[in-house]
């Protein structure tokens, strides 16, 4: 048997960046999968806002309150013993200013248990960066495509090319104090140049394969969400057909009476 896995924090986290170590996040909404991937040895888990997408069926992400933030994220801690639980802070609960951003960062830390806290912005973020940063919260930021600005971009899944924003996005967030940056769907030779340029991990999604780690929504990596099928998602599983099938199967055997056979019942 292989011995346990140390847990990851965030200062080990960072060094990945000198180890040359690859990592490996993926998100998680609840303590079952967040089990399931934490004993599959990844590095973090995500319990980023595109819940509202991928559990509550919104169309963006902007509906996802705090409080549901917080409710996903003591399950998804609960499951976990080894990987570094990141949380999303969802639209407008930093934006407003830095003195908002730090009270509800506060209260992800305090009552999750998770280590860090995640928020879409680099220059414009700056200051709010800064000041959860001075506060000891550790903050992972996220440029590129920006899910909490879809009304703004005019879209959901629009490649990012404007070179100069993304590195000084990227830049400004390392200098506030960011620990990692997200890159989300931007062409690889740009995520290359920042992921170069920066002391600090680059975790990439759609942004190829020059970053520090990857992360992926984890529904749609293990092929349970439908119909989503961009050019960077690859499907480890086809877990939805599986569970359609055997959902079917479960009905047909019930109204046949197939099941409960004399193997499921009791004397
Ligand atoms: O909310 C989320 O799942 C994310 C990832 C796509 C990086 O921000």
């Amino acid at each position: 048997m292989s011995p346990p896995l140390r847990p990851i924090s965030v200062p080990r986290f960072k060094a990945s960046k000198q180890s040359g170590e690859k990592l490996a996040m993926i998100t998680a909404y609840d303590s079952l999968w967040a089990s399931i991937m934490d004993d599959a040895g990844v590095d973090s888990i995500l319990v980023g806002d595109s819940l509202g997408m991928v559990v509550q069926g919104h169309t963006t992400t902007l509906p996802v309150t705090l409080d549901e933030m917080i409710y996903h994220a003591k399950m998804v801690v609960r499951g976990t013993k080894h990987a570094l639980v990141v949380v999303d802070l969802p639209f407008m609960t930093y934006q407003v200013s830095p003195q908002q951003a730090l009270e509800n960062a506060g209260r992800i830390i305090k009552e999750t248990g998770a280590s860090a806290v995640k928020l879409e912005g680099g220059v414009h973020q700056s200051e709010t960066i800064q000041s959860l940063a001075d506060a000891e919260i550790p903050v992972m930021a996220h440029v590129g495509m920006k899910p909490q600005s879809v009304h703004h971009l005019g879209g959901m899944g629009k490649i990012q090319r404007d070179e100069d924003r993304i590195q000084a996005d990227a830049k400004a967030a390392q200098e506030a104090g960011a620990f990692a940056i997200v890159l989300e769907l931007i062409p690889s030779s740009i995520a290359k140049t920042v992921t170069e340029d920066l002391q600090i991990p680059t975790i990439g999604i759609g942004a190829g394969p020059h970053c520090d780690g990857q992360v992926l929504v984890g529904p749609d990596m293990l092929g349970v969400t439908q119909g989503f099928h961009p050019k960077f998602l690859k499907h480890y599983a086809e877990l939805g057909k599986q569970a359609r099938n055997a959902t079917s199967n479960y009905v047909a055997e019930v109204k046949s009476g197939e099941f409960p056979s004399a193997k499921h019942s009791h004397e």
